[in-house]
């Protein structure tokens, strides 16, 4: 009895030691599945290489990417106004831009929050300390869309030469997704330092802790396929860009019917984005100049997005057909003046 008894009390002490290793290793495995802090690879969609864009800054002044084709270096970093990991991120790299290695490097701010003015972003330049910095208002998201940002600190290091992208994800690792106490690995920095010496830099993405970014539904890339000509994009096209873009008109290709315009829609797309279409900036103020008016943000993102969806046609009739008339040129001018 005795003997059973004390192999009862050892079986007993077995299981409860298999029973507390399991549990340990059940910590260790979840302790290793929340992984070690730093810096880790992110899943976002960027692309390998910049396309050009314009946008404007707090002061209204223009920013297009491609008139910096002779920096070393071009640093873009979606804020968002008060998350702590943007305002900080700033701070981190206006410390980087006293570097040696930074000189030359253009370093710009991205800001996508919806209806922010230009008084709000100067302001939020100088509350964060960078008065100086230039903030750029994304507020058709179109940058932050097609650099696939989804937060805000996200860095992405251009490397002029190519137009390349050659790093994405936080300054460094005290703003990564899994934050470190201290910065032990700086990509930015690395980054920067080996586009400085002309060596090439191999891409890089990281996830980063910022505070997400709130796209509005109309920005969902599944729904482009969804946007037509005939449902939306004729009527803004007859609306905005026909007092030009006519047979005969001023303009470089009339917007006649579906079949011509198909064929502009990723000119069209470049031109919205970059703000030069339709040309209200133009200096030109006489003929058709004198009317032009703005594209609305929702005009200019269906325009871009149907573009991007594959410039479907829809159901129905062609509005741009069906209204689009040739202006009169001297010659039929004449030839329908009545016989005196
Ligand atoms: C006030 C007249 C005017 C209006 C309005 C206008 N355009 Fe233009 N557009 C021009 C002129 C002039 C050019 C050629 C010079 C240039 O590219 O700046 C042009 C060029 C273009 C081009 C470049 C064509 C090419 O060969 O690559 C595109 C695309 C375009 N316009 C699209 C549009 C769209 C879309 C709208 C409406 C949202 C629009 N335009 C409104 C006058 C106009």
């Amino acid at each position: 009895m005795v003997r059973i008894d004390r192999l009862d009390k050892q079986a007993h002490t077995r299981a409860m030691l298999i029973r507390f290793s399991t549990f340990a290793l059940a910590v260790c495995v979840l302790a290793a599945c929340s992984g070690p802090k730093g810096l880790q690879p992110s899943k976002a969609d960027v692309p390998m290489i910049a396309e050009n864009f314009m946008l404007r800054d707090q002061n209204g002044d223009p920013f297009e990417l491609f008139k910096f084709d002779k920096a070393p270096a071009i640093i873009l970093m979606s804020q968002i106004d008060n998350d702590p990991v943007s305002e900080q991120s700033i701070k981190a790299l206006r410390d980087l831009q006293k570097d040696p290695v930074a000189e030359g490097a253009v370093f710009v701010m991205i800001n996508t929050t919806d209806g922010v003015t230009r008084l709000q972003l100067a302001q939020e330049a100088k509350r964060v300390g960078a008065p100086d910095m230039r903030f750029l208002l994304d507020h058709r998201h179109f940058v932050s869309e097609t650099l696939g940002v989804t937060r805000g600190g996200e860095v992405f290091v251009i490397d002029p030469r190519r137009w390349a992208i050659v790093y994405h994800g936080p300054v460094d690792d005290r703003f990564a997704a899994r934050p470190t106490p201290t910065a032990q690995h700086t990509p930015v920095k690395d980054a920067l330092t080996a586009l400085a010496a002309g060596q090439g830099v191999a891409f890089a993405s990281y996830e980063g802790g910022g505070a997400p970014i709130t796209y509005p539904p109309s920005d969902d890339p599944d729904q482009y396929v969804n946007i037509t000509y005939t449902g939306s994009v004729a009527q803004i096209l007859l609306d905005k860009c026909t007092v030009c873009h006519v047979p005969n008109g001023v303009a470089p290709f009339a917007m006649t019917d579906y079949a011509t315009v198909r064929k502009f829609a990723y000119p069209m797309r470049r031109e919205v984005r970059t703000g030069q279409m339709p040309p209200v900036n133009s200096d030109r103020h006489d003929g058709p100049f004198a009317h032009v008016e703005d594209l609305t943000d929702e005009e200019a993102r269906t325009l871009v997005h149907w573009a991007e969806g594959g410039a479907a046609r829809g159901e129905g009739d062609d509005l741009l057909a069906r209204m689009v008339r040739p202006l009169p040129t001297a010659e039929t001018a004449t030839a329908k003046k009545p016989a005196p």
